[in-house]
């Protein structure tokens, strides 16, 4: 790993053994971008590739030099209104209403390591060796502001990530009206744009397009990042396929309104833009005040989407998720949401812990409905007390039932909202965000608190502290059930209301931060709606998240498959639930539940004392399964072999670091009758090994399930005579075990 920087020609060039990163001062003294790719060899200058030509009709810089024009060339972090048309990362209003600005190339330092970010999340190093930073500072001499971009590169990894600090040196005051973390000038469009795309129940969906002239864009302005679009895009070459060609995953670590674009201009050039959404946001900078942004990860890959996904799931489940449990296998744990929703007691709750620790299951999780007076979604967010209607022993009296019965306990909060019903709103209507004079529009009867207050995040955090340290909790699931509307905050005056929606989530930020100081051992599992607020922010404090609430098997393989892209397996919180299915009402095989469960943070969320002993003797054989498994699932190297948008059959494997035992789970939702015969071509492993698979029962050497694949066809898919035979029928699934011995 090298950051060189060419006295000469001006240009930096960071490299690994896998990725090259080049830019370059140009003539004006601003930063042009050269490449983003595989590594190429160094060479003192690559101003050979900066194309400057004479274009017709182009606004340029120089006088009598036409050729030097920043609408066609390839920048580094641009600015619209001096000579480029198309979309700039910031822009930055000035006291006489201008939004001109210069940033000149001024310095430079290259340091071992990676830096905080101030009250952010970000990916980090555990020793200096891991990584290096560039960070380059530009100046606009008109108003003294100081730009300083900030490069890190992994030594072993094919990933830059960026961020970006404004600092006002000027005595004006200046506003950030567009502040973005990454733009990337790429050469070519010759690109498909990949995105995860949905909504409540049908999170991250996998969506593919082509590029084409002019913005497409992917966006939040919900005030978290969204079950609609999540903070991610990629770009993949057209024949670029799971398993091989070019990619370039972008991937923002920010759980707010956020704006992903790609402006393809009409020469070609295709410019990625990532960071805060500058829509709502205006951030005024006075003289010694700075601003950071959060941090953007760009991810170069020649090994398809899945060389893309090994990454960013190294990258994200060793050096940004953090603490206690980063490491450590995920507890199976029985949620009572879909069992009881807010009509349970004491003994209802524990009737189920004692049928879930019969069944081996590590952790009880209490969700909605333990505090205030709350029975229904109306009443007594913001306050958390225990509802000692239903558990008249208290939070710390049930909690101890609970361990006594060898289970770890755990409890659902939703810190960052307020009922009208209760007695924090009573005293204090003034923290929820409201504009003056204007209706508040409601979600699922409830407000959003005024996070942007250190009072308002402080309150909280007392409350919650109370409840944590009076009774045994081990896991908190926190949840945030609506978007946020009519943004505005009494403590800010008329031109700082831009502040409200990233202040909000630094203040949700701030509070995750003081818990885990104080609490390092609970396992926190993030959650909003579901998967609302699955990103790469929340995983900085909560390793795992409620992946979704849609719980049905078959729509669980497309959110899995989808979240796969960027996500760790062991981040995607994933239950076996009740059939009729509570979204879906379908009805699909217990074992189908559990195989697709199995690749994730596993879990039961159904009343156990309900189930059929033979159901029940299954419970127990899958937590077994899952507890033998768990190291390998939840941490091995994560597979997409078929795709659930594509057909009918998904398919997906983990393979072991030493590549002497994997699991592949095989998917298919219908039966197809007087069907072919099916191959699937499996990944990462040894061609070498002879792996014994289990249910064909054969030794098979790697290259053979390499190149000629393993073979799924299924018995029963003709005249079928005999029946159902627990093989045959709609929404089967298997789990092949490989092994070497
Ligand atoms: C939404 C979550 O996603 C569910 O799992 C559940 O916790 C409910 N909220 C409780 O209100």
């Amino acid at each position: 790993m090298t950051i060189y920087y060419h006295e000469g020609s001006k240009t930096f060039h960071l490299t690994n053994d896998q990725i090259s990163y080049i830019f370059t001062v140009l003539q004006n003294d601003q930063l042009g971008q050269v490449y983003f790719g595989a590594k190429i060899h160094d060479r003192e200058s690559f101003d050979h590739l900066v194309e400057i030509k004479d274009y017709p009709m182009a606004a340029y810089n120089f006088e009598s030099n036409r050729s030097f024009s920043l609408e066609h060339l390839k920048q580094e972090y641009p600015t619209y209104g001096a000579g480029d048309m198309r979309y700039g990362a910031f822009t930055i209003q000035q006291n006489n209403g201008s939004r001109i600005a210069n940033f000149v190339y001024e310095s430079h330092r290259v340091y071992a390591g990676k830096p905080k970010l101030p009250g952010l999340p970000a990916t980090y190093v555990e020793d200096e060796q891991e990584a290096e930073t560039l960070e380059v500072t530009l100046i606009d001499q008109l108003t003294d502001t100081v730009l300083i971009l900030r490069y890190t590169l992994f030594a072993n990894l094919p990933v830059i990530t960026r961020n970006v600090r404004f600092e006002q040196h000027g005595k004006e005051k200046i506003y950030l009206d567009r502040a973005l973390s990454l733009n990337l000038d790429l050469p070519d469009r010759d690109y498909e744009m990949v995105q995860l795309t949905g909504a409540w129940s049908r999170e991250r969906h996998l969506g593919i397009r082509s590029l084409e002239y002019g913005v497409q864009s992917i966006y939040s302005l919900r005030g978290s990042s969204s079950a609609n679009f999540n903070p991610f895009l990629a770009l993949k070459r057209p024949e670029a396929t799971e398993d091989s060609g070019e990619v370039i995953g972008f991937s923002l670590v920010y759980s707010g309104n956020f704006l992903g674009q790609v402006e393809v201009d009409t020469y070609d050039v295709a410019r990625v833009s990532l960071g805060i959404n500058p829509e709502e946001f205006k951030w005024p900078l006075e003289t010694g005040e700075m601003f950071e942004t959060p941090e953007a990860v760009m991810v170069y890959s020649q090994t398809g989407l899945n060389g893309m996904s090994h990454t960013f799931h190294e990258l994200y489940q060793k050096r940004l998720a953090r603490g206690h449990w980063r490491d450590k296998e995920r507890p199976i744990l029985i949620n009572n949401w879909e069992a009881t929703y807010f009509d349970f007691n004491e003994d209802k709750i524990l009737d189920i812990a004692q049928a879930a620790q019969k069944s081996g299951i590590e952790l009880f999780v209490l969700d909605d409905g333990w505090f205030g007076t709350r029975n229904d979604d109306s009443t007594s967010l913001g306050d958390w007390f225990v509802n000692v209607a239903k558990l008249p022993d208290g939070l710390s009296g049930l909690g101890n039932k609970i361990e006594a019965l060898g289970m770890k306990f755990g409890i659902w909060i939703e810190p960052e909202m307020v009922n009208k019903k209760s007695q924090l709103y009573q005293k204090h209507p003034d923290w929820v965000l409201q504009t003056p004079g204007r209706a508040m529009s409601q979600g699922r009867n409830q407000y959003v608190l005024d996070f942007s207050r250190p009072e308002v995040v402080e309150n909280i955090f007392e409350q919650l502290k109370a409840a944590f340290t009076d009774a045994p909790i081990s896991y908190v699931k926190w949840d945030m059930n609506r978007s946020i509307t009519e943004a505005f905050s009494a403590q800010f005056v008329a031109d700082e209301q831009g502040k409200v929606m990233h202040q909000y989530i630094l203040g949700v930020y701030s509070l995750y931060e003081k818990l885990i100081a104080e609490y390092p051992e609970i396992l926190f599992e993030s959650c909003a709606s579901g998967g609302s607020r699955f990103d790469p922010g929340m995983l900085y404090y909560a390793p795992q998240a409620w992946t979704s609430d849609d719980t049905d098997a078959i729509e669980r393989l497309k959110i899995q498959y989808g979240t796969s892209l960027v996500y760790p397996i062991s981040s995607m919180g994933a239950h076996v639930s009740a059939i009729p299915n509570h979204q879906l009402l379908r009805l699909t095989p217990i074992e189908t539940r559990a195989n697709v469960a199995f690749f994730g943070a596993f879990g039961y969320e159904l009343d156990l004392t309900k189930l059929a002993s033979e159901e029940i003797q299954k419970v127990r054989q899958q937590v077994a399964y899952m507890k033998k498994h768990r190291k390998l699932l939840q941490f091995g190297t994560f597979y997409r072999l078929k795709s659930p948008f594509e057909g009918n059959v998904t398919a997906w494997m983990v393979v072991s670091s030493d590549q002497k035992q994997a699991l592949v789970g095989y998917y298919r939702v219908l039966q197809q009758v007087n069907d072919s015969y099916h191959r699937i071509k499996l990944q990462g492993l040894n061609p070498d090994f002879e792996y014994q698979v289990s249910l064909i029962d054969e030794k098979i050497y790697g290259d053979e399930l390499l190149h000629v694949g393993l073979t799924v066809s299924d018995q029963s898919s003709g005249e079928n005579h005999d029946h159902y035979n627990g093989a045959n029928g709609d929404f089967q699934s298997r789990i092949y075990e490989l092994t070497v011995s």
